[in-house]
């Protein structure tokens, strides 16, 4: 696996491969790997010949320093997991490569709308963060296909909505949500939760799944249905953030007969924020 922190380097090894007619992905991700990231490497072989996953801490995307600091930078254990997928290139950016003029004074990218509900609206600024960091990154990159999770759907949605807003030449592709064992979506932040509520967190899938169940039995009074699960959740001693039944096209509220929904949901325990969806997708 060729590792690569200098942008110009990257650029060159990529045009090369671009000239023989390499098909390229990438999968930008902020490292401390885990199963979920791994399956998106999978994928990404599916769809193309040449692997480029990026690890980057992206400080613009977090809400205070301390989630910054604290997050969690394994490198090494990273490295070795990405040899092992297969993976072609690793490309470790530095803050400097990514934002020669400082963070502060940065070009930033809105997406509207997207940017500001849901998670946008309890991390004002987050979505920002997160376009104008993968923008950059598929600017050097110039992939042909990206891999994003289900996981975090709004901020597939918002990748999705620049793509096609800055006309850029990029094929998303949606990876599903890997579990653990319980349920639990896994993510980089169920570490720091406590032994006690980590045996309590699968409960946020099973009150999504139960809501999917009331929906596939027709119930489409959503606003109730919200509430009455956010009440559930709420049992099991997490501050819920919010859970929402949208359209999964948009993420609007649904109209009647709307066939595409999706249930998001974010938690707050022990300080630690963790988010799930599931979609439904009936006829
Ligand atoms: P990070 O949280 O490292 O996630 C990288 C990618 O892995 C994202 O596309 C995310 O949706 C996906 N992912 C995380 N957990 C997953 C799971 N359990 N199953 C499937 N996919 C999962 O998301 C980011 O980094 C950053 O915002 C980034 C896009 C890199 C921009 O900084």
């Amino acid at each position: 696996m060729n590792v690569i922190q200098n942008n110009k380097e990257l650029q060159n090894i990529i045009s090369d491969k671009r000239k023989k007619l390499v098909k390229i992905a990438f999968v930008p991700t902020m490292g401390n790997l885990h199963k979920g990231h791994l399956s998106l490497i999978e994928l990404a072989k599916e769809h193309a010949d040449y692997i480029v996953v990026s690890i980057f801490v992206n400080p613009i995307q977090f809400n205070d320093n301390e989630d910054f600091d604290a997050y969690p930078r394994t490198i090494e254990s990273d490295m070795d997991k990405l040899k092992m997928a297969g993976v072609d290139l690793l490309f470790l950016p530095s803050l400097q490569a990514l934002f020669p003029y400082g963070t502060n004074k940065a070009t930033q990218i809105y997406v509207p709308e997207i940017s500001n509900d849901l998670c946008g609206r309890i991390r004002p600024g987050h979505f920002e963060g997160v376009a104008s960091v993968v923008l950059r990154l598929f600017n050097i990159v110039k992939p042909d296909v990206s891999i994003f999770g289900q996981k975090d759907f709004q901020q597939k949605l918002l990748i999705e909505r620049m793509v096609s807003d800055l006309a850029l030449n990029i094929k998303i592709i949606t990876a599903p949500i890997i579990r653990e064992a319980d349920g639990l979506a896994m993510s980089s932040r169920n570490q720091f939760l406590s032994s006690s509520k980590r045996r309590i967190a699968c409960n946020i899938y099973e009150v999504i799944k139960e809501a999917e169940n009331e929906i596939h039995n027709f119930n489409y009074k959503f606003p109730l249905l919200e509430r009455k699960f956010k009440k559930e959740i709420t049992k099991y001693g997490f501050s819920v953030d919010y859970i929402a039944i949208r359209s999964s096209i948009d993420l609007c509220l649904p109209e009647d007969g709307c066939k595409n929904l999706i249930i998001l949901v974010s938690v707050l325990i022990d300080n630690v924020r963790l988010i799930d969806n599931v979609l439904i997708e009936y006829r």
